[in-house]
C-alpha cells in the first residue's frame, strides 16, 4: 500500500510487477542520462563565444545525432515490448475471479466455487475503525491464495471502470458488453489495494479494491465457509 513520501511504485508482491519495476528504472535511468548531458549542453551554450562565418552545414554529427537517439529509442522498445507480451500470458489458472464494475462499487463472482457473488463497498469515513484505511477499505475484501496462478475476468455493468492493483501490476478496463482478462500471481501473503482508474463519474475516487493474499488452506477454509452459508 502506498503511504505519506511514496513518490515510485509500491513495493511489488507480484513476479509481473517486479518486472515492471525493473523496467521503470530502466527507462528512467535512461531519461537521467538524456536530461543531464542535454542540461549540460544547454547551460554550456550561454558561456562560449564560438562563432563560424562559414560553417552552414555538417553531415556526419547529424548523421550522429538522428542515428543516436534511434538506437537509445530501441533500448527502450524492446525491453517494453517484451514485457508487453509477458503481460498477456495466461499460465493455467488455479481461480478464476469475475470483478464486476458498477456506480460506484465493485461486486465479485467466484464462478469456480458453486458461484459464490457478493458487492463490495468502500468503507464510509465515519463507520472507519480505529485500524481502518481511510478512502481505501471495503465491506467484503476479495480473498484469494498466493502462490497461485489467479485469472481474472473484468467487465462493467453500466459505464466504464478500470481495475487497478498497484502491486500486482494489475489494470484491467471494464467495459459493458465486453470481458476483459488478464492473471496474477501473488508471491507473498497482505492486503493489496486498488482503486478504479477511468474516470466513471461523481464517485469515481470511492471504490476501491482491496485483496487478502492468504496461504491457499486459509483461502479453502474461506471459500468452503462462504459456500456454506
Ligand atoms: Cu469506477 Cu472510476
Amino acid at each position: 500500500m502506498s503511504t505519506w513520501a511514496n513518490l515510485g511504485l509500491q513495493d511489488s508482491a507480484s513476479p509481473l510487477m517486479e518486472q515492471l519495476t525493473f523496467f521503470h528504472d530502466h527507462a528512467l535511468l535512461i531519461l537521467v542520462m538524456i536530461t543531464v548531458l542535454v542540461g549540460y549542453l544547454m547551460f554550456m551554450l550561454f558561456f562560449n563565444t564560438y562563432v563560424n562565418r562559414f560553417l552552414l552545414h555538417g553531415q556526419l554529427i547529424e548523421m550522429i545525432w538522428t542515428i543516436l537517439p534511434a538506437i537509445i529509442l530501441l533500448f527502450i522498445a524492446l525491453p517494453s515490448l517484451r514485457l508487453l507480451y509477458l503481460l498477456d500470458e495466461i499460465n493455467e489458472p488455479s481461480v478464476t475471479l469475475k470483478s464486476i464494475g458498477h456506480q460506484w462499487y465493485w461486486s465479485y463472482e467466484y464462478s469456480d466455487f458453486n458461484n459464490i457473488e457478493f458487492d463490495s463497498y468502500m468503507i464510509p469515513s465515519n463507520e472507519l475503525p480505529n485500524d481502518g484505511f481511510r478512502l481505501l477499505d471495503v465491506d467484503n475484501r476479495v480473498v484469494l491464495p498466493m502462490n497461485s496462478q489467479i485469472r481474472i475476468l473484468v467487465t462493467a455493468a453500466d459505464v466504464i471502470h478500470s481495475w487497478t492493483v498497484p502491486a500486482l501490476g494489475v489494470k484491467v478496463d471494464g467495459t459493458p458488453g465486453r470481458l476483459n482478462q488478464t492473471n496474477f500471481f501473488m508471491n507473498r501473503p497482505g492486503l493489496f489495494f486498488g482503486q478504479c482508474s477511468e474516470i466513471c463519474g461523481a464517485n469515481h475516487s470511492f471504490m476501491p479494491i482491496v485483496i487478502e493474499s492468504v496461504p491457499v488452506n486459509h483461502f479453502i477454509n474461506w471459500i468452503s465457509k462462504n459456500i456454506n452459508s
